[in-house]
């Protein structure tokens, strides 16, 4: 890595000396069995991925243990979303070990730049549909590329642990209905717009998605209602992202003794949650737990409590980062060594 701190760089914007490829015929992987420089990838003009976006990735991250050694959070979860994502663009999808060894090999030639926390090694893996073939806008692309990227990073959020403020948007979707469970680029440029717009005309953090009052997720994390006793977050369907992050809040939230509900959640709700005293929260690998405290509902700015980080989300956010740097038990089996 070049010798530039994580922390004053922005989130994704540095990157490991080092990462793993692999190339694929249908389901057919070949993986040379150890890293590389990394190095600019040679693409033809014609690539299948840059003209009917038959590509996907992942995110998730290696922690820094207290022991000084690394781990990486909930891998097998996360390589069976990829896999999932990979199935929807129909490219051949590799096996689970191949996946696995992968992302192990890149963190550990790249241990070194993983940073302590609230720091981590951030690591992304791409699948790109390589086949030279313009004609091919009704067939799948045949021929792929598989890579691990690692990127040293801090904060997500400028400024650390703040209360985000959200623009809810309730009549433009983030993405289609049916791919939204995807971890395709398209979804994510399909919510620029609306993310570029909050931003200018709000100064929003973030979008939240609730067409038609419903909400779902933002353009990057889950989220959640929480107050003492209960934590509430959208059930899940194909319309938006089964956040890791997320399932491992549910979990840890029923360990700690709160009842959880998994249900549609209306804006109507969110506004009446903030103004009993109710506190929202975002999850995300990158977001990890994001409080918010303002929430901005057709034009109005609403503070969510008393517009703080709250008690019962900074626990929550606690639960989860002592776990992933190895302070608290790891009862569920989360942390893999790498
Ligand atoms: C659209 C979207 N929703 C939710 C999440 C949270 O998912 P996870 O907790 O697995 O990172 C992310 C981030 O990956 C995301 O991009």
């Amino acid at each position: 890595m070049a010798s530039r701190d994580p922390f004053s760089e922005p989130f994704g914007t540095l990157f490991s000396e080092n990462f793993t490829t692999a190339v694929g015929v249908g389901a057919e992987y070949t993986y040379s069995g150890s890293v590389e420089p990394l190095r600019d990838l040679a693409l033809s003009p014609a690539t299948h991925a840059l003209h009917y976006g038959s590509t996907c990735f992942e995110g998730l991250k290696a922690h820094r243990q207290q022991d000084g050694s690394v781990a990486i959070f909930r891998l097998d979860d996360h390589v069976a979303r990829f896999r999932q994502s990979i199935e929807k663009l129909y490219l051949g999808v590799p096996d689970t070990d191949l996946i696995r060894k992968m992302i192990t090999d890149a963190v550990a030639s790249n241990a070194a730049d993983c940073p302590d926390a609230p720091g981590s090694l951030y690591i992304r893996p791409t699948m790109i549909g390589t086949e030279p073939n313009i004609g091919a806008a009704a067939t799948p692309s045949k021929t792929t590329l598989l890579y691990i990227l690692n990127s040293p990073v801090g904060d997500y959020f400028a400024g650390g642990i703040r209360p985000l403020t959200l623009l809810v948007e309730g009549t433009t979707p983030r993405t289609t209905p049916q791919f939204g469970m995807v971890k395709s680029g398209a979804n994510y440029v399909m919510a620029l717009g609306v993310t570029l717009d909050a931003k200018r005309d709000h100064v929003a953090d973030q979008v939240l998605f609730a067409t038609n009052g419903d909400i779902t997720e933002t353009g990057a994390s889950n989220f959640f209602l929480v107050n003492d006793n209960q934590l509430v977050t959208r059930n899940l369907d194909e319309s938006f992202l089964h956040g890791v992050t997320r399932s491992s809040i549910i979990t840890l939230a029923a360990d700690l003794g709160y009842e959880v509900e998994e249900r549609a959640l209306s804006v109507d709700e969110l506004v009446a949650w903030g103004a009993d005293g109710g506190e929202v929260f975002l999850s995300g690998t990158a977001a990890v737990v994001a409080p918010v405290g303002t929430v901005i509902v057709e034009g109005d700015r609403v503070q969510v409590g008393d517009g703080q980080p709250g008690a019962n989300t900074l626990k929550l956010r606690e639960a989860l980062t002592s776990i992933q740097v190895g302070a608290a038990e790891d009862t569920h089996g989360w942390m893999a060594s790498v």
